[in-house]
């Protein structure tokens, strides 16, 4: 069983809140603040309650680009929430326990990004993760852990496993939501429409084969990258550029993708056609007219109306992973169109960080949820269990 805000007595505690808003940034902060949003109903139900409220999260990966402090992050939330969030450059020292304790009923801060301690970037057993200063610093300093960082829910982390064996732990709202999605989906409405795409191929071919194996797939529709690696399989001639492209993301994609369709061939779907760019404009291209000079950057027409008639009698249509470079406004079209037409599934699901940006950019609406995680969420739909869903069981 895992607790959530139900069950937990705020009032006048101490909560050590784990939320994931992790951001793409831009020159002046953050690009995107969808994930702040998303936690926008657990913090302030905690605050609402009477909590004091010690935010913890990362931001990107030591030595990577988007690894900053968490300043820019404690002003937005600040601005979103109807509690008042402050923001303390520390994580787990002095520092960070005092500005805790001096923290009013409804009130929170954001404490520094977790992964600038080294431990928080290694993975423990969470009687382990317990032990780290993170962990057996700050904890004595809260009352309670409330873990809403779905999205980093697939790490072993000290922040993600290590409280719950410290402190009395609690599923925020967020969590709750993907659970009761993500963690349901054998019971949501049939027949099951994967629709799998992105760059990530050789994840979401993972995904098709645990998906097929398990019975919870009617049909996997391929596209982007990933149904240009069952093209390819299939003994399509793509041409080198999109080849290309396959191998350079995974080179053990056709062969996985081929040993897929030896066993599921009759409910793998696969493009049609693609959209390449010719003379600066978008062309598609039919599988007779192929091999293409350009790489496939969307998928075309034909594909589109084959892969409409699926999802229009899907029961539940779950959408990972963009179908083509939404990013160019010649080549959203697919993406545009793919997830118009899974809306109207009798339940729509989208999975994955990409996805759901594709989604916002192109402002389609009308799923049924979209989860704020990427490789928790591919995780999740594969089947496997979380660590940080695992340390919340009681
Ligand atoms: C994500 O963006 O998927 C989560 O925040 C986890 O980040 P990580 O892949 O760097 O652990």
């Amino acid at each position: 069983m895992i607790r959530t805000l139900d069950d937990l007595d705020a009032e006048g505690a101490a909560l050590g809140v784990r939320v994931d808003i992790n951001s793409p940034l831009g020159r002046d902060g953050l690009a995107d603040d969808a994930r702040l949003r998303a936690h926008v109903d657990t913090i302030d139900e905690c605050c609402g309650l009477g909590a004091r409220v010690a935010l913890l999260a990362h931001q990107g990966r030591p030595g990577g680009d988007e690894f900053s402090d968490l300043s820019a992050h404690a002003d937005r939330l600040d601005d979103l929430l109807d509690a008042p969030v402050g923001y303390c450059d520390a994580t787990f020292t002095a520092a960070a326990r005092d500005s805790v304790a001096a923290l009013e009923d409804g009130e929170a801060v954001l404490l520094e990004n977790t992964r600038f301690y080294s431990e928080e970037y290694m993975s423990f057993e969470p009687d382990v993760a317990a032990e780290t200063f993170l962990v057996s610093r700050l904890a004595p300093a809260l009352d309670a852990y409330v873990n809403d960082a779905f999205a980093a829910a697939h790490r072993s982390q000290p922040s993600i496993v290590g409280f719950p064996t410290a402190l009395d732990a609690y599923a925020g709202r967020v969590m709750e939501r993907e659970l009761d999605v993500l963690g349901n989906i054998e019971e949501s409405p049939e027949p099951r429409v994967y629709v799998l795409g992105g760059a990530k191929v050789e994840d979401s071919i993972d995904v098709a084969r645990s998906v097929l194996e398990r019975g919870l797939a009617d049909s996997v529709l391929t596209a982007g990258i990933v149904g240009n690696a069952f093209l390819l399989a299939d003994g399509v001639s793509l041409g080198a550029a999109s080849a290309g492209v396959v191998n350079e993301r995974s080179h053990k994609a056709v062969k996985a993708a081929g040993d897929l369709l030896d066993d599921f061939s009759h409910r793998i779907y696969m493009p049609r056609d693609i959209a390449v760019e010719r003379d600066g404009e978008r062309v598609e291209v039919d599988l007779d007219d192929l091999p293409a000079e350009e790489p496939a950057m969307d998928i075309g027409a034909r594909t589109l109306a084959a892969y409409a008639d699926i999802l229009e009698d899907a029961g539940t249509a779950i959408l990972n992973g963009p179908p083509g470079v939404f990013e160019d406004e010649r080549f959203e079209f697919g993406t545009r169109e793919l997830y118009g037409a899974a809306t109207r599934a009798e339940m729509s699901i989208v999975g994955g960080g990409d996805t759901a940006a594709a989604m916002r950019k192109l402002g389609v609406e009308g799923f049924d949820h979209v989860s704020t995680g990427g490789g928790a969420a591919l995780r999740m739909l594969s089947g496997e269990t979380l660590a940080g869903v695992e340390a919340l069981r009681v």
